[in-house]
């Protein structure tokens, strides 16, 4: 049931905000700024033992992990990685007692992701999971976990399973800071900033007029690029998939800072730039992005929390704090990217050469 929607994708991408407060639902304790996650079976002295954190995952998964990873390192200060589960399960890696492994699957079937947790478990590992089908083989697999409580997701395209996905990592980051070494204060900040993502993200999807608008002047695009820094680049990798997977537009992600060590050759009118800026320690370092871009007569898409003089156009979206910005800001890209697919007159829901779990090798 499409519930008045035209394809799942956008029913999807319209039940954001819901999907984002049951994730947050009962498990942040005021009293102490701190989070309770029922079933990560990882006791508090066992997790200040973590040295490191390794976060496994395919596709989509993998983006909200690599965002994952940047909130684990700057809430907790434990050194995190994301890596695509398939590539660190063929290149026989080394297991270490020390680390932390997270597997990320929405479906919770997916084999890569099934096959480096058994290979991890076989070698002594403690595996984490961070799923949302309850019950699923890499839910029934790991040693304890997270629930992303999206709901069911149908459309083959992720969506709003990326964005809670995304938001129980902040919640895993928050409770390992706090009994590490994130004060009371640090601590209140980032659950007032959780607490505003849901209104937040409505406020967002009112503006999806004005996003299909600018999807239908960019759609004569052959290729586009997409780039971000730090915080922004998973964003820009994750919004180029979208776009790739549904409009079969080619697009490159790219951080903004190895743009002049060679993509910028590709910078010309034919090939527009989506750029993440968000108002944070690195908007001048990337404001100086959007100008080279320009200089080579680049068209430019801004996501931003205020209008960007060099880009040809802004989306604006709300600012939260600096750490939990990542979550907002690939919004409006997914339903960027559902415009170009729709004015392409593309199949959404089932993209070509797509299934929705991957279960073979
Ligand atoms: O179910 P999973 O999260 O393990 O799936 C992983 C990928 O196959 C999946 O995210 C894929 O990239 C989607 N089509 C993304 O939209």
């Amino acid at each position: 049931d499409m519930g008045g929607h035209d394809t799942y994708m956008h029913k999807e991408i319209s039940e954001q905000a819901d999907a984002v407060d049951r994730v947050l639902r009962g498990r942040i304790d005021d009293r102490f700024s701190t989070v309770h996650l029922g079933g990560l079976n990882l006791d508090a002295r066992e997790a200040r033992g973590i040295r490191r954190v390794k976060i496994l995952g395919c596709g989509t998964s993998y983006h909200a992990g690599l965002i994952g990873a940047g909130l684990i390192e700057s809430l907790a200060r434990v050194p995190a990685d994301s890596e695509p589960a398939s590539e660190f399960r063929y290149r026989n890696p080394v297991v270490d007692p020390d680390t932390l492994y997270i597997a990320v699957s929405q479906s919770g079937e997916t084999y890569d992701v099934l096959a480096a947790v058994q290979e991890l478990k076989r070698k002594g590992a403690r595996v984490l999971g961070v799923v949302n089908v309850v019950g699923s083989a890499i839910a029934r697999e790991t040693d304890g976990g997270v629930y992303v409580h999206a709901g069911p997701e149908v459309c083959v395209v992720s969506t709003k399973c990326f964005t809670n996905t995304v938001v129980a990592f902040a919640l895993l980051a928050l409770h390992l800071g706090r009994i590490r070494d994130l004060s009371v204060a640090d601590g209140k900040r980032i659950i007032e900033g959780l607490r505003r993502l849901p209104a937040q993200i409505s406020e967002i999807l009112e503006s999806e007029d004005e996003i299909r608008k600018l999807a239908d002047e960019y759609a004569d695009a052959r290729s586009m690029m997409f780039i971000g820094r730090v915080r922004g680049y998973p964003v820009a990798l994750e919004a180029s998939l979208k776009l790739k997977e549904i409009s079969y537009i080619h697009a490159e992600a790219y951080p903004a800072s190895e743009l002049k060590h060679g993509p910028l050759a590709l910078i010309e009118p034919a090939l527009p730039t989506v750029a993440i800026v968000p108002d944070d320690e690195l908007l001048e370092k990337n404001r100086a992005a959007l100008e080279e871009i320009k200089a080579r007569s680049g068209r430019i898409l801004a996501v931003a929390h205020q209008e960007q003089e060099k880009a040809d156009h802004t989306i604006l979206v709300p600012k939260n704090e600096d750490e939990l910005d990542p979550i907002l800001m690939g919004i409006p890209l997914q339903l960027f990217a559902y415009h170009t697919a729709l004015s392409l007159g593309r199949d959404i829901d089932k993209p070509r050469n797509l299934a929705k779990s991957v279960t073979v090798e």
